[in-house]
């Protein structure tokens, strides 16, 4: 798929960046540009940055950064065209694609082939459930759980018939490939490759949307004891377990609201929840939480709120995903229900205000993990030490030092041991673990590289910011002296830009090809240290870099001179390896 340069500047001009990340990121507007937390690492102060005058964005801790494509397309995990196209539909621009790499298209092709079928075959089990009479069992299962009919309708619940080849049948009446349903792990293949039968029989229903309303996949649970109580679609080109959380299509809104995310595990504790007006919930669906989950989360809403059950393995669960809570710094609860209750039945039992109440209760990590280490070990002597121990594997954890020594201070107090001492031992853990990683980089630096790049990337930066100095800098070719060959092909693009245009970034940014020319044009650009004149110190600073690359060659090349005329060919092939060497140095990246 090609998308022709100009749709490409039109989808950039008509598109806003804030608008598309405010979907994702929460942001705060502080002087001149959008602020909030990063998606793309873990952090708890905000370093991501929107420019909406330059509509560039940019972390100032991770460096990563761009255009609202390069956002998309990072954020989705998608490529360029992809990205396009999602923005192209989003502001009813259309694009009419000409065909270029084949195997992106087959890609391309195949996960609409498949949303398509699961789309179509989630209408199958929809009208399945809704064709039931009252009395059968799959409506009398549903009516005893307590789910309503504005649920069902609401996230499409349907019913697999007790059947082997109902889907397979539909296929075939309907004439779709066979091959795409095997994909989509709706049917599997006989032993003996005799034909097809379903996944999924006699079994209440529950389409999984991503973010974009898409279905992905399926859940299936049986109606009564039989195993397995859930039968899930496999992992598939559209279903990625490690990206989607259940509901969280219809819960995105709320979340913002509220400002918080609760987490449950199963489909009926979110159904449940969300029925009885807690709307700001999400489901993981049993499998562990990802890094990638906790940093799509954070797009919706600052906290999050672990709901567990208080069996073994609820808590086993809660320990689990909780390290990827503590590296993500983000702020969150867990709320441990009382016993014999999941947050379905609790919901369902005591109604919506108990369970916001409860909710209120809700511990930090740091003291939910005690509550766990002492409930193990108990409060005596030796108990606390192994409590101690326990809790200084988590705590190192903890990237933000002031709030590690928050919880230092907290676990000192329970234990009741010297705040020093808990601080001695998670300090020297933590030692430890750095010390033989650290031994590992080399950290060698080059002041002369240094200083030039400096000055280079502070040229660039000034282009970008003042573009009227373009014409000067082309006039004086200062970019026949830049030592850097990346920042000097950087800034040949630039000034292959008309400067007068409006959208003068945004036309340098699509001109960027790789990530990281994109990455380096977003910091330059946001980084605009106005001077007071900058005409001027664009000026001194052309004038610098000039001087300085002329000085050394003029030294390099009269003592390579003399060195010819007084026959040294010995100090003459030393200074030449220098030339070199200098030229090697500056090119490398
Ligand atoms: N799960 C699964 N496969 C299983 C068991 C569980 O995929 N064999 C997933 C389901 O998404 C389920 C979630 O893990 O919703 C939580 O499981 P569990 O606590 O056992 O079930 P509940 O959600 O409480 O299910 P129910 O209330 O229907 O008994
Ligand atoms: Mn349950």
């Amino acid at each position: 798929m090609y998308i022709p340069e100009e749709k490409i500047s039109e989808i950039l001009n008509t598109s806003d960046i804030v608008d598309v990340i405010s979907e994702t990121v929460i942001l705060k507007k502080s002087g001149r540009n959008f602020f909030g937390l990063c998606p793309f690492h873990s952090e708890k102060t905000p370093s991501f940055s929107v420019n909406a005058s330059k509509q560039i964005f940019h972390c100032f801790g991770c460096t990563a950064g761009g255009n609202v494509l390069s956002f998309i397309m990072k954020y989705h995990g998608i490529t360029f065209p992809e990205a396009a196209k999602m923005l192209a539909r989003r502001y009813n621009i259309t694009i009419e694609t000409k065909e270029i790499d084949p195997a992106k298209r087959r890609e391309l092709h195949l996960k609409e082939g498949l949303f398509r079928l699961n789309k179509t075959v989630m209408g199958v089990y929809f009208d399945e459930l809704k064709n039931l009479n009252p009395g059968d069992k799959a409506s009398k299962y549903l009516k005893q759980r307590d789910i309503s009919e504005d649920i069902i309708q609401q996230f499409r619940l349907g019913f697999a018939p007790d059947n082997w080849e109902s889907i397979v049948k539909v296929l075939r009446d309907r004439k779709i490939s066979k091959n795409m349903a095997v994909q989509c792990g709706l049917i599997l293949e006989r032993k003996q490759k005799t034909g097809y039968y379903d996944r999924f029989r006699n079994r209440i229903m529950f389409p999984i949307f991503d973010v974009n309303m898409q279905v992905a996949g399926f859940g299936g649970r049986v109606m009564d004891d039989a195993m397995p109580k859930y039968m899930n679609s496999p992992e598939t080109p559209v279903y990625n377990k490690s990206r989607i959380l259940y509901g969280l299509h219809a819960a995105k809104q709320f979340c913002r609201q509220a400002g918080f995310v609760y987490i449950v595990e199963g489909y009926f504790d979110f159904l449940s929840l969300y029925q009885h007006g807690i709307k700001n919930t999400v489901a993981s669906l049993g499998t562990a939480l990802t890094p990638d989950h906790v940093r799509i989360l954070k797009g919706y809403a600052s906290r999050i709120v672990l709901v567990f059950d208080s069996d073994a393995a609820g808590i086993s669960a809660a320990k689990r995903s909780i390290k990827i809570f503590l590296k993500e710094g983000v702020d969150t609860r867990v709320l441990v229900l009382p016993e014999g209750d999941d947050p379905d039945s609790y919901v369902v039992k005591h109604g919506h205000e108990a369970f916001n109440e409860l909710a209120k209760n809700a511990k930090t990590i740091m003291q939910f993990l005690l509550q766990v280490s002492i409930d193990t070990h108990g409060l005596s002597v030796e108990g606390r030490i192994r409590i101690l121990d326990d809790m200084k594997q988590q705590l190192i954890l903890i990237q933000d030092s002031a709030l590690r020594s928050l919880y230092v201070k907290e676990l000192a107090e329970t234990l009741n041991i010297d705040e020093k001492a808990v601080l001695e031992k998670v300090r020297e853990l933590y030692l430890n673990r750095t010390a033989k990683r650290s031994s590992l980089i080399d950290e060698k630096k080059d002041d002369d590289k240094l200083e030039s790049d400096r000055r280079e990337e502070q040229m660039i930066s000034l282009m970008l910011n003042y573009p009227e100095i373009i014409d000067e800098i082309k006039n004086r070719e200062v970019l026949d002296y830049f030592y850097s060959e990346k920042l000097k092909r950087i800034a040949k693009k630039i000034i292959s830009v008309d400067p007068g245009k409006k959208a003068f970034i945004t036309d340098v940014m699509a001109r960027m090809e790789t990530n990281e020319d994109q990455e380096f044009i977003a910091s330059y650009a946001m980084n605009d240290s106005a001077s007071e004149d900058i005409r001027k110190t664009a000026l001194s600073l052309m004038n610098r870099i000039i001087r300085v690359r002329t000085k050394q060659e003029n030294t390099l090349n009269s003592k390579i001179i003399s060195a010819e005329k007084g026959c040294d060919s010995d100090l003459m092939d030393l200074l030449k390896q220098k030339q070199a060497e200098i030229q090697q140095l500056h090119d490398r990246f």
